[in-house]
């Protein structure tokens, strides 16, 4: 058998082989240290993230793969972030779950890892902690949640939750109907089954070659699921065999690839700061005019929510990422590898659409162009994006007077003060919600809109934010402004009252002011009040060190790959 890096803890006669055998023999037999892998399954299962609760039961499955390929299986529970609960903003912890994962990867007597994420952030997490670890890696995307309904109508895990809010706001729900719709909305075991973040992340992981083909996207209370669990446990071990690390896997074509997928499947504009973040710690180069020049001509494909009318129990029905893949396989790298050695397009040969209405024909998209529009001006010098297939058409050229809320506590104070000077064309500027700013970045770009303008019937407003937005949102919102306010982004410096002008053809976001008045202006000491100053812990080391969004909003000093080499040894 060959020689597994685990042997460097567990080989030889020495007091320290002795120490690391003995305190792990708690029923493993001696042979299960004679240099057979010992593959991790790093778990994300947390009561306390819900959409990831399953996960137990998926590595179990994950286990009997790695025990029947010969390999140990070993269950390392690591950071889990449920996007619904943790504060101020899941995003402020996703490098920090990166992190600690990246460093009991390498810090542990493992030859390969098995990585069970499903929620928004668990899945980026663990693919940043794998590229820079290094070692031989699967994904298991633990899988949307199955449809659940309300009266009659499906629910939409977010979207929904946003839609009858609003209504609420407007007067057109009841306050206990709405509240009614709560149990209804989550109907099963997953994560949300809207194309949000967890659905675009699982399938871009496929996308990216990281999943066992065909299996992201299988909904979490499906069988298949534990059956893939198994096969990729036993492909772990494979992989261990033959070597087959991240590095090798992801090249620049496997993210070209995610970010065809994403345009192609309608995905959330958070899967910009996560593939940027992905690549940056392999050494790819990968910038965010890439998902434009990549995506944006790519069609939509994919009538799912937020931009359409579908869920994710029915795309996995109608075919699932292949057959969306297969309609745009001419936009693929070919040589662009998967977890099993093979290229990503082989895979696609034999898949089909079960149904037209879900996932569309190229002939017959649901639009010509989707994909990220990445737009720059005097607000943007460094970027911001937008996702045109969740915006109003009549909103994408658009003039209007800028309402600026220094914060969210800004906003929630003033939103729906009868006497806010707004009317259907102001503009909504939220600052102060970058990744220094928050601190964390969250998803806040989706400002609700004034309660006096949804009673006039108005749905959507040109918002303009450094934070991001939730990926089962929609809206026609510009977010991730770089730099931010926080970072002295000229985003610090807009007033209310001054003119935006927003010209997503021309790829321009800005304000129609001269550049001499512009670099006259001073941000107002009310805004910088507003941003974050942390004085100890994880929010200082992150105010500290954290990039702009353009880059992926990671650690200065996590940019990059250790690799799984570690010299010393702790006795
Ligand atoms: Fe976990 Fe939406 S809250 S995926």
């Amino acid at each position: 058998m060959a020689e597994q890096r685990s042997s460097q803890w567990y080989a030889g006669t020495d007091r320290n082989a002795y120490i690391h055998r003995a305190w792990m023999r708690r029923g493993l037999p001696a042979h299960a240290f004679d240099g057979r892998p010992h593959i991790a399954i790093a778990n994300t299962a947390s009561d306390l993230t819900p959409c990831n609760a399953h996960l137990n039961e998926v590595a179990e499955s994950v286990k009997q793969g790695v025990y029947e390929a010969g390999g140990i299986p070993l269950n390392l529970p690591v950071v889990s972030l449920g996007e619904t609960l943790v504060r101020p903003t899941a995003m402020l912890w996703r490098n920090m779950a990166a992190m600690a994962a990246e460093e009991m990867i390498r810090a542990n007597p493992i030859d390969g890892v098995v990585l069970l994420g499903g929620c928004d952030k668990t899945i980026p997490a663990l693919l940043m902690a794998a590229a820079s670890a290094n070692l031989p890696a699967v994904v298991v995307p633990g899988g949307p949640m199955l449809t659940g309904t309300f009266r009659g109508q499906a629910l939409g895990c977010g979207t929904d939750v946003w839609r009858l809010s609003e209504e609420v706001r407007a007067g057109t729900l009841s306050p206990e109907q709405f509240a009614k719709s709560e149990s209804s909305m989550i109907r099963s075991r997953g994560h949300c089954n809207t194309m949000g973040t967890a659905s675009t992340m699982g399938l871009l992981a496929g996308a990216l070659g990281m999943v066992l083909p065909g299996v992201a996207g299988t909904p979490a209370a499906d069988s298949r699921l534990l059956e893939a669990a198994h096969d990729s446990g036993r492909l772990a071990v494979e992989m261990v065999a033959e070597g087959r690390t991240p590095s090798a896997i992801l090249s620049r074509g496997s993210f070209l690839n995610a970010i065809v997928a994403l345009a192609a499947i309608g995905g959330s504009t958070n899967a910009v700061v996560h593939l940027l973040a992905i690549a940056a710690r392999l050494g790819v180069e990968l910038t965010q005019d890439d998902f434009d020049r990549t995506g944006s001509a790519v069609p939509l494909l994919v009538d799912l929510q937020p931009a359409g009318r579908f869920l994710m129990e029915d795309f996995f029905r109608a075919g699932g990422l292949h057959a969306v893949l297969n309609e745009v396989k001419d936009l693929l790298d070919p040589a662009a590898l998967t977890v099993t050695g093979q290229p990503l397009v082989s895979y696609l040969d034999d898949a089909e659409i079960w149904d037209r209405e879900v996932i569309r024909i190229r002939a017959e998209p649901l639009q010509g162009q989707a994909g990220i529009a990445v737009l720059y001006g005097n607000l943007a010098p460094s970027g911001a994006v937008i996702k045109p297939a969740a915006a109003s058409a009549n909103l994408l050229q658009h003039r209007g007077k800028a309402m600026v809320f220094d914060s969210i506590e800004d906003m929630h104070a003033r939103i729906d003060d009868p006497a806010l000077d707004v009317d259907a064309d102001s503009v909504l500027i939220l600052r102060g919600c970058g990744p220094k700013g928050y601190p964390g970045m969250p998803e806040v770009a989706n400002l609700p809109l004034p309660t006096k303008l949804l009673q006039q019937g108005v749905r959507d407003m040109v918002r303009i934010c450094d934070g991001r937005m939730s990926g089962t949102a929609y809206g026609t919102v510009v977010l991730h402004v770089s730099p931010e306010a926080a970072a002295g982004g000229p985003l610090a410096l807009v007033r209310t009252g001054d003119v935006i002008v927003l010209d997503v053809p021309g790829r321009r976001i800005d304000i129609d002011i001269s550049a001499e008045e512009l670099a006259s202006r001073v941000p107002d000491p009310a805004t910088v009040s507003a941003y974050a100053a942390p004085t100890r812990g994880w929010e200082l080391l992150y105010v500290r060190t954290v990039g702009q969004a353009h880059t992926g909003a990671d650690l200065d000093f996590l940019v990059g790959a250790s690799g799984p080499d570690v010299s010393r040894e702790s006795h």
